[in-house]
């Protein structure tokens, strides 16, 4: 794998035009497609479901990343999975049986992914490291994008990566809320691996571009 992973994400797209917005990002540096799903229970606001994720994976020709905003996932991985979705994550604070839903999720075919709140420590993780493939580090309070990174998550980046090298975990850190050129930089030094971007790169004048010089951003 290529680092840092950027994975656009699709809720900044313009839906009215979200097959060209989906063939930019195949044309782009990015690696992922990342697909916030939200149903207004979990987080306060409401994104798309199943329709738009499948009309995403009509055109798209890079992974899909999906990240669901939602309480309890567990009876909607068979689904996302059939959807196309090559990575499923779930939040910790909404899953009573997480081992189980990531276990679901790997069976599913897709790879196991976990979020983290900005109030769960990374030690809530500890005991599962082998679950996982992939941890999201929220670096805002999810729900909407176009919010600034709070700095207090960056160095829980850094804890993560530690937790990670101690159980010999080869799982994937991710970051998600608030990243563009300027943030991403402290992110990266702290150890994380995949980058969420929305609103950085398609609210960008040349989103191609953008992607670039995410993709290109080197720790210093
Ligand atoms: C927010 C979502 C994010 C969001 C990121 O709840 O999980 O993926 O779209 O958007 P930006 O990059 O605009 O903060
Ligand atoms: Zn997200």
């Amino acid at each position: 794998m290529n680092f840092p992973i950027v994975a656009p994400s699709i809720l900044a797209a313009d839906f009215a035009n979200l097959q060209r917005d989906v063939e930019l990002i195949n044309r782009s540096e990015a690696d992922w497609f990342h697909i916030d799903v939200m149903d207004g229970v979990f987080v306060p606001n409401i994104s798309f479901g199943f329709p738009v994720m499948e009309a995403v994976r009509r055109h798209a020709t890079k992974p899909l990343d999906v990240h669901l905003m939602i309480v309890q996932p567990e009876r909607y991985i068979d689904a996302f999975a059939k959807a196309g979705a090559a990575a499923i994550t779930v939040h910790y604070e909404a899953c009573t049986h997480l081992h189980r839903t990531l276990t679901q999720i790997r069976e599913a075919g897709c790879r196991a992914g976990v979020a983290l709140n900005m109030q769960t420590p990374v030690e809530a993780l500890a005991d599962l490291t082998d679950a996982f493939d992939q941890v999201l580090i929220m670096t805002i309070n999810p729900g909407f994008g176009g919010q600034k990174l709070l700095p207090l998550s960056i160095p829980k980046v850094q804890k993560m990566q530690r937790l990670l090298a101690m159980a010999r975990s080869n799982a994937l850190i991710g970051v998600d809320g608030g990243i563009d050129a300027r943030t991403m930089g402290p992110v990266l030094d702290a150890g994380a691996h995949y980058f969420v971007a929305g609103t950085s790169v398609f609210g960008a004048k040349d989103p191609l571009d953008a992607v670039r010089t995410l993709k290109h951003l080197a720790p210093t």
